[in-house]
């Protein structure tokens, strides 16, 4: 009735009456996404191997064809000559199946000692240890960009906003040096993230850890992980670290997402503050004035996907019985995605960051508009000896009477100015200017063109060139 070949094809298959079906065979396999852990599954067969053989549980000569094997898989698997098949399930079946077709006896002998459970839960340690390396890397030197353009516009004035209403003069290097520290935070999750991604559980076997006498902290230090798993149950099941790297990638997102949104607000002309280079940028099919800025509008889009994925994630393991359940198959194609997504977007905004081109006169115009000074003209009443809140209610006035005459602060006479308050002296116009504004914020922490620079030394420090 079934083609017996190929219902032997199947590792497990001895114990079934019947192949499944087609569909089933598609809906259950996984080799289509998770062949990209190849290299990680080949190297995780080698430790484990190894260990194997320095316990005697195989022989030197077993370790020997297996090492030859594997060399050849994955030469084979580099030139894209691989035939990955469909009915092998799943890229560690794929691995092993082509393995004792290559070298006989010694194939079949790799998997003593071991499950598909431990072996993916490694697989994907080793990779995602790698997406966070990557990532890292890559965040960083989109902070090194970042840095190189606020330290050329330490004392280029834009206005500062709250509630997106002009609020008061900043300097844009203090401003791209925000995304610096958010970026940095980030550094710091996913550092602290890959203490847990980088432990090892290989040796639970399929749950309950294996008769065979291995040494599961020789294959931890042959794959450089930093300690084991410490129960079995635990280490087939747990995908926390799968969740971290996802929550943390998120976060990534989220502050690439801000970002874009004010890239898309000071390129629209109604802003005028920048412009992209036309590399990240496409015209329209129908107004051909249009340069739309595609790259941080898809960067905001992509980001409701990277959230999403960990809710996927959050949602795969609720109500999941300890130990392994095929459930977690479903782990990589959004992790997959997620760790895609954020390293072609840090690259892609390392290379825009370099390509901006600031407009500075607009910047300033701007910050002109709005009375962003107001709080200065307060603070210099209070200096005087006013008490803050009276001298909030003084610069309203002022303010009031500048907006229905549809003048800036700095355009009202002296004269006029000091009949809202006597002890409005000549100095007083100083104080509305937006340099001495910003000059006169000058703590740590603060937008003082100074201390801009004081912080961009400080990441320099940090940072490194490369
Ligand atoms: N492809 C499977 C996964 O990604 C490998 C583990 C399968 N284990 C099993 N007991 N069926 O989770």
């Amino acid at each position: 009735m079934h083609d017996q070949f190929e219902h032997k094809q199947q590792a497990w298959s001895a114990r079934f009456s019947e192949p499944v079906s087609a569909l089933v065979q598609r809906y259950t396999a996984s080799v289509g996404f998770d062949k990209r852990l190849a290299p990680f599954d080949i190297a995780g067969s080698i430790a484990h191997a190894t260990m194997l053989a320095e316990r005697g549980i195989i022989g030197g000569d077993d370790l020997a064809a297996i090492e030859r094997g594997m060399a050849q898989i994955r030469a084979d698997i580099d030139a894209g000559r691989f035939d990955w098949k469909l009915e092998l399930e799943d890229v560690h079946l794929n691995i092993e199946a082509r393995l004792t077709q290559l070298i006989g006896d010694a194939g079949k002998r790799l998997h003593t000692g071991r499950s598909r459970n431990d072996q993916v839960a490694t697989d994907i340690r080793l990779w995602l240890r790698d997406a966070v390396d990557q990532t890292i890397a890559q965040l960083q030197a989109l902070q090194r960009a970042l840095v190189a353009l606020a330290s050329d516009h330490a004392d280029t004035l834009m206005p500062g906003f709250t509630h997106l209403q002009v609020a008061q003069p900043v300097s844009f290097g203090h401003h791209l040096l925000a995304y610096v520290e958010m970026f940095a935070r980030d550094v710091e999750r996913l550092r602290d993230c890959r203490k847990r991604v980088n432990r090892l559980p290989l040796g639970a076997a399929a749950l309950a850890g294996t008769t065979f006498p291995i040494d599961r902290v020789r294959v931890a230090q042959l794959l450089g992980f930093d300690d084991v798993c410490q129960n079995s149950l635990d280490a087939v099941s747990d995908r926390d670290f799968a969740i971290e790297f996802n929550a943390a990638a998120a976060l990534v997102m989220i502050h690439v997402s801000r970002m874009s949104e004010e890239l898309v607000l000071w390129m629209s002309p109604a802003f005028g503050f920048i412009d992209l280079a036309d590399r990240f940028c496409t015209g329209s099919s129908i107004m051909p004035q249009k340069k739309n800025p595609d790259v941080p509008e898809l960067a905001r889009g992509k980001t409701g996907r990277v959230a999403g994925h960990l809710t996927s994630l959050l949602m795969l393991m609720k109500g999941q019985p300890l130990a392994y359940n095929k459930d977690n198959q479903e782990d990589k194609e959004p992790l997959f995605d997620t760790a895609d997504t954020v390293l072609d977007t840090l690259r892609i905004f390392t290379d825009m960051v370099g390509g901006i081109r600031v407009k500075a006169e607009a910047m300033e115009r701007s910050a002109l508009q709005g009375y962003s000074t107001a709080t200065d003209l307060a603070d210099y009443l209070v200096k005087k000896g006013l008490p803050f809140r009276d001298a909030h209610e003084t610069v309203a006035r002022a303010v009031r009477f500048a907006v229905e005459r549809g003048v800036g602060l700095e355009d009202i006479a002296l004269a006029d100015l000091r009949g809202f308050s006597a002890l409005i002296g000549d100095d007083a116009p100083q104080a509305l200017r937006l340099q001495g504004s910003v000059a006169a914020r000058d703590h740590v922490g603060g937008t003082a063109p100074g201390q801009v620079r004081a912080q961009v030394a400080r990441w320099r420090d940090l940072l490194g060139t490369e």
